[in-house]
């Protein structure tokens, strides 16, 4: 079930209900003046008395016989409990039926929330708008994630899940030409500082998105998802180092972080 947490949408509804009650009293004014109006009509014709509704009169009926507060002597009980005693006022009748309604209202409310499960309690309420939340931005971060190209792409070698499914991409689509560890076979070594294509972020991920296909490295741009390709090039640079067994022999030039912007415009030929 889904639950409604949006401010504009509670604002919109509590306009509703002022509107449905204005328009409530409009009508009860427009039917109280169509029966007078009926009442004066048949008195008209038959000369009969008739009572014309009147707004003072349904008022005292339904705000009720209750005593004022000058004339309470008159009511009060006798008995007197260390000077507190009991006045034997009758409430309002509008006040009654309020209570009433809270009555009524309260066994709804039970079966509704309790008995029937109909609508989600407290609880259940935040897990359901944390879960949408989580669900917008899973969106959000899909919108992200697709638009991630050899510009914007981002070192994320601190973020493990990031990493992680590096990791899993590696192991599913790079093995094979690049070893186990990166250390090397078909394709270069990957774990030390050399580098055929540069060895920055931007560099790695767009040698994987474009590839080098006269050399035998795929593009990879059509089966693997930007997002997905920014964290198999951030798995392969947090191989740095890593000093494989039979690690093959380095390629290509030494790359240094600082001359990043010259291996740069250095890339894919
Ligand atoms: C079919 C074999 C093959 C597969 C599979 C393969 N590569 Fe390669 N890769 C190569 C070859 C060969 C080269 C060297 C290209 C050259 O000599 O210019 C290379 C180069 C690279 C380079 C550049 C290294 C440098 O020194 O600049 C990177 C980065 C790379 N591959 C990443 C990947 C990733 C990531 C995958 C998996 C998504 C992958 N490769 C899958 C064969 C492969």
């Amino acid at each position: 079930m889904e639950t409604k947490i949006n401010s504009i949408e509670d604002l919109l509804l509590v306009i509703l209900v002022i509107l449905m009650i204005g328009i409530s009293l409009v009508l009860i004014f427009v039917i109280a003046q169509t029966n007078n109006a009926t009442k004066r009509l048949i008195a008209h014709k038959t000369g009969q008395e008739y009572e014309e509704f009147d707004l003072g009169k349904w008022w005292k009926k339904i705000s009720g016989t209750t005593v004022s507060v000058k004339d309470e002597k008159a009511i009060m009980l006798h008995h007197d409990y260390d000077g507190i005693r009991e006045l034997d006022n009758h409430l309002p009748p509008w006040w009654v039926n309020m209570f009433y309604l809270t009555i009524v209202f309260s066994v709804v409310y039970m079966l509704v929330y309790h008995v029937w499960d109909k609508a989600p309690l407290s609880a259940e309420e935040y897990e359901l708008s944390m879960e949408k939340a989580r669900k917008e931005m899973e969106v959000y971060q899909q919108k992200q994630g697709n638009s991630i190209d050899e510009k914007s792409v981002k070192l994320t070698l601190d973020d493990a899940g990031a990493l992680a499914n590096g990791k899993a991409i590696f192991d599913a689509n790079c093995m094979a030409c690049h070893g186990t560890a990166g250390e090397g076979t078909v394709g270069p070594n990957l774990t030390d500082e050399y580098w055929l294509h540069g060895g920055s972020i931007h560099d790695v991920f767009k040698t994987i998105k474009y590839g080098v296909p006269e050399k035998g490295m795929i593009s990879w741009q059509s089966t693997i998802k930007p997002k997905d390709m920014q964290d198999v090039a951030n798995f392969i640079l947090s191989l740095q180092g890593s000093k494989p067994a039979n690690g093959k022999a380095p390629e290509g030039e030494k790359y240094v972080a600082d001359a990043a912007a010259v291996s740069d415009s250095a890339a894919v030929q």
